[in-house]
């Protein structure tokens, strides 16, 4: 599997398994132990999917030695602030059935919209993820959701600088602004809903590329989102779907086709704006 070095110095697999909306128990366990054995050694989950337990018992089931994979989940909303997010961190940790995270990410910011004191509510709770970091219990820390203003705040606070963040990221929506702010800083882009959640899967140009190239819409999705120097996170239930996500290497988009894709122009955005969300 290809990786990325973070700006910590580890490295992070290429291409992860996301998790979200995948159900607690039986089809966390099964979803995540079937991409085990289809190869991903990059899982993806958070408190919010609630789903941490099952995606942990797979990952002890699995045979597979701890230090070969890399596990990230995040801090839930809720939980924000130094000491809430410490007591948040512990039981993400025991519902895992781990030691520690190789990420750790903070879910959404605290916005604008929601509170005036939002700088300091992301400054505090970052503080609290720089001394999990310290610890050694989050092996990397970062953000996820933070357009580039909310970065800014961070990044005047910060003494560890955050490894990724991580981002609605598919053909159709490219938040240009914060990737290239964020590409200058040295933080990996890491992209959630690569597929734009099934939502873009019939536009045509993709569709046409599919054909080109003789490979599945999803995996031109993910080609582009590496080709474009991002993690993408895949997510499926479907053990074939689960295996095509993992295999890329056979092609590379083109420069025009690249540019092509860039060109469709808004489309499957998920409405999620982090400025404004009310959660
Ligand atoms: P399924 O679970 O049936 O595979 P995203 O990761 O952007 O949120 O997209 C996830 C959605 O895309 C799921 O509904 C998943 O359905 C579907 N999906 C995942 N991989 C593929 C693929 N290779 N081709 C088509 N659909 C896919």
């Amino acid at each position: 599997m290809n990786t990325y070095t973070l700006n910590s110095g580890s490295k992070i697999p290429a291409i992860g398994f996301g998790t979200w909306q995948i159900e607690e128990g039986e089809p966390a366990y099964t979803a995540v132990y079937e991409a085990l054995k289809a190869g991903y050694t990059h899982i993806d989950t958070a408190s919010v999917y609630g789903n941490e337990h099952g995606a942990g018992k797979a990952i002890q089931d699995s045979g597979i030695k701890r230090e070969n994979l890399f596990v990230t989940t995040k801090l839930w909303n809720a939980d924000r602030g130094y000491e809430n997010t410490l007591v948040a961190f512990d039981k993400s940790l025991a519902l895992l059935q781990m030691d520690y995270v190789d990420l750790y990410l903070i879910h959404w910011p605290a916005n604008e919209t929601q509170f005036e004191n939002w700088e300091s509510i992301n400054a505090d709770t970052w503080k609290a993820l720089e001394q999990l970091y310290t610890e050694g219990r989050a092996k990397a820390i970062g953000l996820s959701n933070f357009p580039k203003k909310y970065v800014e705040a961070i990044l005047k606070v910060a003494k560890v600088f955050p490894a990724v963040n991580q981002l609605e990221f598919h053909p159709g929506f490219l938040q240009e602004e914060t990737i290239a702010f964020c590409k200058s800083k040295d933080i990996l882009i890491q992209a959630w809903s690569p597929l734009g959640s099934g939502r873009i899967l019939q536009n045509e140009v993709i569709v046409s590329l599919s054909a080109k190239y003789g490979v599945s819409v999803g995996q031109i999705c993910i080609k582009f989102a590496l080709q474009e120097g991002i993690n993408p996170l895949p997510k499926s239930t479907n053990p074939s779907n689960i295996k095509a996500n993992l295999e890329i290497n056979n092609f590379s988009l083109s420069n025009e086709d690249i540019q092509a894709i860039k060109n469709i122009g808004e489309l499957g955005f998920s409405g999620l704006n982090p400025a404004e969300v009310p959660f």
